[in-house]
């Protein structure tokens, strides 16, 4: 694991970013994992403005979502697909073949994780897994308790998760109580990942995560586990680290970042 802090959001969502924009130059056919939460709009927001402006081209890009609420259709507003449409799709030239996210209308729900798990394999496996972290430490919808070892399912969600997404429901009160999530142990399959956490109220929940223990309680203590998982994070996200200085100084100091530390500075 590698932690790297920014200054703010903005840069910290611009450094992921980068480095999506970096894997997808090396790959042109890259499968990419995604996520949604207001933490992930920041980072489609500066992908789309790549695309425009810097000819970043996703026409070779497959595309996973990490989730989907169960029984909302894809043109409800508030889905998923709907989310993904709104912030990414139809800004960039993604392919509609290669966009995929979980059915959460699918009339046999256990039916449509294992087809998902399978169109994933299909695909050649996520080269690149961006996540966000819940307030109690899900990764996708793997809420607390979740095996390490998961597949994509059905999965309940807590009372902390529906309190912190409820918000952006036109109704609060409609909000699924139930999602079609990747396993824990499909994301730590990826080749690599990403995780981005923004605010103060996240500090918590990241400190537990990267310096704890690895737990089923906290799902995003199981990236310990990745061989190749970096955690961005802004001040305000870091603020509990323990090891912060530790962590400024390989981004300072390591030469694999030297390329980020100029753009960062520009
Ligand atoms: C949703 C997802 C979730 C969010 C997490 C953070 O696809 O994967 O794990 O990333 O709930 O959400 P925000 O960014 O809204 O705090």
């Amino acid at each position: 694991m590698e932690v790297i802090i920014q200054p703010d959001a903005k840069a910290a969502a611009d450094l992921t970013a980068r480095l999506v924009a970096k894997e997808l130059q090396d790959k042109p056919r890259l499968v990419l994992g995604l996520a949604t939460g207001r933490t992930m709009e920041t980072v489609y927001r500066r992908l789309v403005e790549m695309h425009r402006t810097e000819n970043l081209d996703f026409s070779g890009v497959a595309t996973f979502n990490l989730d989907e609420y169960v029984g909302l259709a894809a043109e409800n507003e508030d889905s998923y697909r709907y989310y993904m449409k709104r912030h990414f799709f139809k800004h960039v030239n993604l392919r509609t073949v290669n966009v995929h996210l979980p059915d959460g209308m699918a009339e046999d729900l256990d039916a449509e994780c294992v087809h998902y798990e399978q169109a994933i394999h299909d695909a050649g496996g996520i080269d690149l897994q961006l996540l966000g972290i819940g307030a109690d430490g899900h990764i996708g919808f793997n809420e607390p308790l979740s095996a390490l070892q998961s597949r994509t399912r059905v999965k309940a969600l807590t009372p902390a998760t529906i309190e912190q997404n409820a918000w952006h429901f036109s109704v609060p009160e409609k909000m699924p109580r139930r999602a079609l999530t990747m396993g824990v142990g499909t994301i730590l399959e990826c080749r690599r990942c990403i995780l981005l956490a923004l605010g103060e109220t996240k500090a918590g929940i990241i400190a537990a995560a990267v310096e704890g223990p690895i737990t089923s309680m906290i799902s995003a203590s199981a990236l310990q586990l990745h061989p190749h998982c970096t955690i961005i994070v802004d001040e305000a996200a870091a603020s509990r680290l323990r090891g912060a200085e530790y962590y400024r100084w390989i981004f300072e100091n390591e030469p694999e970042w030297q390329p980020y530390r100029k753009l960062m500075k520009r």
